[in-house]
């Protein structure tokens, strides 16, 4: 493809790009781009942060670009191979006023301008966080949902017209699925017990019946939307690669230093290892240890010698997958403990330290280490140490000595239990109720939490036990945040669809708007690139998605 030489604004983007050092556009003012245009409405004029996406006919790589103040987006030519592209856009209030395709060609640009027209149906592009500031009820009642948005969106919920008692039953039928679930893949647990009674449901009942279209053709509430990207949020690059089944749920992922990306399957039996640039993926299919369980995996990360520790929920096991082979070993829980209850998360994989590796079972809080020379199991029950109460243990995770860090749900407490002295202590975040969910453990021993009601990431010093915290932006609700090499703190979300970079020291807040829903759950950094990227698996879409910021 020829370099093209474009004027004004775009100019400015493509120079950008230039001085970002990065392969994303040639030297100087000659700047090679394959699509180029403006975005304007009558109500508004030119458009600011304007998702706009390009997708080659059959390809399973979607590029979006934001606009610019001037309403000026431009794909850089070593984005997008020629070809027949569909152009789509987000902006929330807006569609397209008509379909738009282009060519990309091998001797010049094309200039795409873009019309937008309010749309038809507000509520359909309303992301989670979006219906949280809309809907009516206190913080407490809206707090609730927070247990609703990750199998599917709000959106069926404020749709549906069920009365409170038809409340009931519907919230008792969902508590009965497994957190692998999603509405084209219900899994139902084989624990009955732990959905509870439709009674215990009443309050939550009668306050959705409030916000729903039981009793009122229209909402009560005005759709609220958030503000579109602005400034530095809009300078970025997002790339999407389509997985080739809707039931792939890319959990957490992690690139290898080869550039392949890792993920789980939350929602089948499957650890995958995906190529971007030849597209290749390579699944990895594991045991069905438990028929009728549901299946899928949660968390992945790799351990000193370079082995992939992986979690398998329901059917009771972890395991190892070695990346240069392919082998799989498998960790089953003992039978003894293996009953219908189980649901292993996460593992503590330090074993480099003591031979021994911890995980922990959701609907018990039992904590169990496994010695993996003797195939010894033990068992713990830390959140006895609490105050009595109901607790929930989301994460553990090992620190450099093989402590077992904690971060506990329900509440918001996080706890450490010696691996020598098996002593158990719980420390309580400066804010109520954070309900902390992912960590990470720096190098320097500080442990990263996030807290998905607390609407914060803390980091946590064990040599003093204090907390420091930096609030995210409102309803951001984060599932994990992680530090770049540059200090900038990442944090994935699964209201708002927008990625949130933090800059602690100086407090600048950058969000990246995605080009759909992308319910993310982890977060992996990717510090080989400058500045440092991010990757995050798109739970409901089955994708997986690339954020490169340009600065
Ligand atoms: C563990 C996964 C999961 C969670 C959490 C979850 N749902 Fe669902 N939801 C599903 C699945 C699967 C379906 C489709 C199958 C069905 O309808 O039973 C569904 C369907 C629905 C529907 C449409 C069907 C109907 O009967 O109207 C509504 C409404 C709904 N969910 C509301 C909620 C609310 C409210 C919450 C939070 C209290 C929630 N869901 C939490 C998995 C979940």
């Amino acid at each position: 493809m020829k370099s093209v030489i474009i004027s004004g604004a775009a100019a400015a983007l493509a120079m950008m790009l230039c001085q970002t050092g990065t392969a994303l556009a040639g030297p100087t003012e000659t700047v090679p781009v394959a699509i180029s245009g403006q975005v304007t409405s009558a109500a508004e004029g030119p458009m600011e942060g304007v998702v706009v996406t390009a997708r080659q006919d059959g390809s399973i790589v979607s590029v979006s670009v934001t606009t610019d103040a001037k309403g000026r987006y431009a794909f850089p030519d070593t984005r997008l191979e020629p070809g027949h592209y569909t152009l789509k856009i987000r902006a929330a209030g807006y569609d397209l006023a008509a379909p738009v395709t282009t060519d990309v060609v091998g001797e010049a640009a094309s200039t795409v301008d873009l019309r937008l027209v309010p749309t038809k149906d507000l509520a359909a592009q309303l992301t989670d966080g979006e219906w949280m500031m809309s809907i009516s009820g206190t913080d407490n009642q809206k707090a609730a949902l927070l247990n609703c948005t990750s199998c599917h969106t709000l959106e069926r919920t404020v749709l549906s017209t069920h009365n409170a008692d038809e409340w009931m039953q519907v919230v008792h039928r969902m508590m009965g699925y497994g957190a692998v679930s999603q509405p084209i893949k219900p899994q139902r647990m084989l624990d009955k017990a732990r959905a509870g009674t439709p009674q215990q449901y009443r309050e939550l009942a009668d306050y959705l019946a409030t916000i729903n279209l039981s009793s009122t053709d229209k909402w009560t509430y005005p759709l609220k939307t958030l503000p579109r990207p602005t400034g530095d949020s809009t300078r970025v690059i997002v790339t999407e690669y389509a997985l080739p089944r809707k039931t792939i749920e890319p959990h957490d992922i992690l690139r290898d230093k080869d550039g392949n990306v890792w993920y789980t399957d939350f929602g089948e039996l499957f650890i995958s290892k995906f190529n971007p640039k030849t597209l290749k993926l390579t699944e990895y299919p594991l045991k069905d240890f438990k028929s009728g369980a549901p299946v899928g995996e949660l968390s992945l990360q790799f351990d000193k010698k370079g082995l992939l520790w992986f979690d398998m929920m329901y059917q009771g096991a972890i395991g190892t997958l070695d990346p240069k082979t392919g082998e799989i070993k498998y960790y089953p829980l003992p039978p003894k403990w293996n009953d219908n209850r189980v649901q292993l998360n996460f593992v503590g994989d330090r074993y480099d330290v003591d031979g021994k590796v911890w995980t922990k079972s959701v609907g018990t809080d039992d904590v169990f280490r496994l010695d993996l020379a003797t195939g010894h199991w033990e068992k713990f029950h830390p959140t006895d140490a609490l105050p009595p109460g109901k607790y929930g243990i989301y994460q553990v995770i090992s620190d450099a000595h093989n402590n077992l860090w904690m971060a506990e749900f329900h509440n918001g407490y996080l706890g450490k239990i010696d691996a020598k002295t098996l002593k158990v202590t719980w420390y309580a975040p400066p804010t109520p109720h954070a309900r902390l969910r992912r960590m990470e453990v720096e190098a320097n021993g500080d442990i990263v939490v996030t807290e998905y009601r607390g609407n914060k990431v803390a980091v946590f010093d064990p040599k003093t036990a204090r907390f420091t915290e930096y609030p995210l932006p409102p309803y951001t609700y984060p599932y994990r945040a992680n530090f770049d090499k540059d200090g900038n703190i990442w944090a994935s979300t699964m209201s708002t669809d927008r990625v949130v970079r933090i800059n602690p020291k100086t407090g600048r807040t950058d969000q990246y708007l995605m080009p759909s829903d992308t319910n993310m759950r982890t977060v992996y950094v990717d510090n080989s690139t400058t500045p440092p990227s991010f990757w995050v698996g798109s739970n409901h879409d089955h994708a997986l998605v690339k954020v490169e910021p340009l600065d």
